[in-house]
């Protein structure tokens, strides 16, 4: 990598400085100003970036988002830990209401939706670098019955045929809340204006609203919410009675998928059976491989499960089991010929433009260098391809988006995402993943 030794101490001073103002004494918001509160799959990120040099903090992260772990297994997608946060939000715990549900934790408030399940995974990092290993194996001890019953949870409630795949059940589900995947599900919904309660936004305050998604979806996104408060989080009537988002997502499978493996590892180091984990997950590396292949296009798509139908999208996310090790060797190499082309940035050689690797395919019609999840770069995803790529030994490819992630602070500072053409930031100022994760790829180790 080239970056000189005073480069890289003074690009690591600045990523601790953005951890360092995000902290908030138990856990990390992942930007002041726009998201005020802890996100799920955030924290797992940071607690990556936190595992290189802050084994307290790396462990206070996590602690902290499953001290708000509902009775029936489920990880908030949000815990509102102060309710005078700096900044106004919507939706905040008044919309969400998550008491009406008989599982809902007295202690927190949150949200009653997930994330993607990336925690067994920062878990297992955060043991693999701390220092103090005999504290960092007490930690594996005390997270692991709440990561069995995060996934429990997962397994019982999302996957009602017994497929090995779960559903998400709203885009803000998926952590990609504005990607083109969810278009088709969100037309055809055809929402009539009486169905979607009275609400303000918050989010183009503090952002361009040219960088955020339309009202439209947004309409959406509230609609659903009000659909899921009106059963009381019952996961049951929510999927029985009709609700017209259902989709079998790439990224969460296979994240959920990457997440029993770890568990697995975790399993074996605290003396427990790690075969039931190991199951688990060739079962999903199965379906994903089966039902969501999507052999003209080259890569992995989500299921529409409510319409029966693939929801064909060139979206980025569709390569990332190459992080769980899905596809065969033959299967990979057929996936680079694509991810490996103009279309995301990340060809090598002369034909390279720009950084890589956009989130949406740069040639589709409604393709946009700006617009949240149609194009721009997320670190985050970078490095899950990045060690999906160097675990099948495309080692090229996964330089160059290892290089994305420590150069496009530099170009675009650390912001939330970024133009895959000019480099420039976008969307949220001071962003936490964006400074943990190229923390953790600073630190230098190409393993997770
Ligand atoms: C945006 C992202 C989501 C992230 C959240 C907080 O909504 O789409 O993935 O968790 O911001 O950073």
């Amino acid at each position: 990598m080239n970056i000189s030794p005073g480069d890289r101490a003074e690009l690591l001073g600045r990523a601790r400085a953005v951890l360092d103002a995000n902290w908030r004494g138990s856990f990390t918001v992942p930007a002041l100003r726009q998201y005020p509160y802890q996100w799920s799959w955030d924290s797992a990120f940071i607690a990556v970036g936190y595992s290189r040099f802050d084994q307290h903090r790396a462990e206070e992260e996590l602690r902290a988002l499953f001290a708000a772990q509902w009775s029936d297994g489920r990880v908030p997608h949000i815990v509102f830990h102060e309710a005078d946060a700096a900044a106004p939000y919507f939706p905040g715990p008044a919309f969400w209401q998550i008491e009406r549900s008989p599982h809902a934790p007295a202690s927190h408030h949150s949200t009653g939706i997930v994330q993607p399940p990336v925690h067994a995974t920062a878990v297992l990092h955060t043991y693999r670098h701390a220092p103090d290993q005999p504290r960092a194996l007490a930690y594996v001890s005390e997270l692991f019955p709440k990561l069995c019953a995060w996934h429990d949870f997962l397994y019982r409630e999302r996957d009602p045929h017994g497929e090995g795949l779960v559903y998400i059940c709203h885009p803000w589900e998926s952590g990609q809340d504005n990607s083109p995947l969810w278009d088709p599900v969100l037309t055809r919904m055809a929402l009539r204006p009486e169905q979607i309660p009275p609400y303000q936004r918050a989010d183009t305050r503090a952002v361009d609203p040219a960088e955020r998604p339309l009202d439209a979806d947004y309409d959406c996104y509230i609609f659903l919410v009000d659909f899921f408060r009106q059963r009381n989080y019952d996961e049951g009537r929510i999927y029985r009675e009709g609700c017209p988002f259902l989709v079998q997502d790439v990224l969460f499978n296979t994240l959920l998928c990457r997440a029993e493996q770890d568990m697995a590892e975790l399993a074996e180091l605290i003396g427990a059976d790690p075969e039931p984990f190991k199951a688990r997950a060739a079962r999903t590396a199965s379906a994903i491989d089966a039902k969501l292949w999507d052999e003209s296009r080259r890569l992995y798509v989500d299921y529409d499960l409510a319409a029966r139908m693939p929801v064909p999208v060139p979206a980025l996310a569709g390569f990332t089991p190459l992080f769980a090790g899905i596809p065969d060797a033959a299967r990979a190499e057929r996936m680079l010929a694509y991810l490996g082309s103009p279309a995301f940035g990340l060809s090598t050689g002369e034909e390279r433009s720009g950084f890589p690797a956009s989130s949406y395919d740069r040639f589709a019609p409604d393709y946009s260098p700006r617009r949240y999840w149609r194009g721009p770069v997320w670190i985050q995803m970078n490095w899950l391809l990045m060690h999906g790529l160097q675990a099948y030994g495309y080692d090229e490819h996964a330089s160059a988006l290892r290089s994305a992630i420590i150069d496009l602070p530099r170009v675009g500072d650390f912001r939330e995402y970024f133009n895959p053409e000019t480099g420039a930031g976008y969307g949220a100022e001071v962003f936490s993943w964006t400074a943990a994760l190229l923390i953790d790829v600073l630190y230098g180790e190409q393993t997770v």
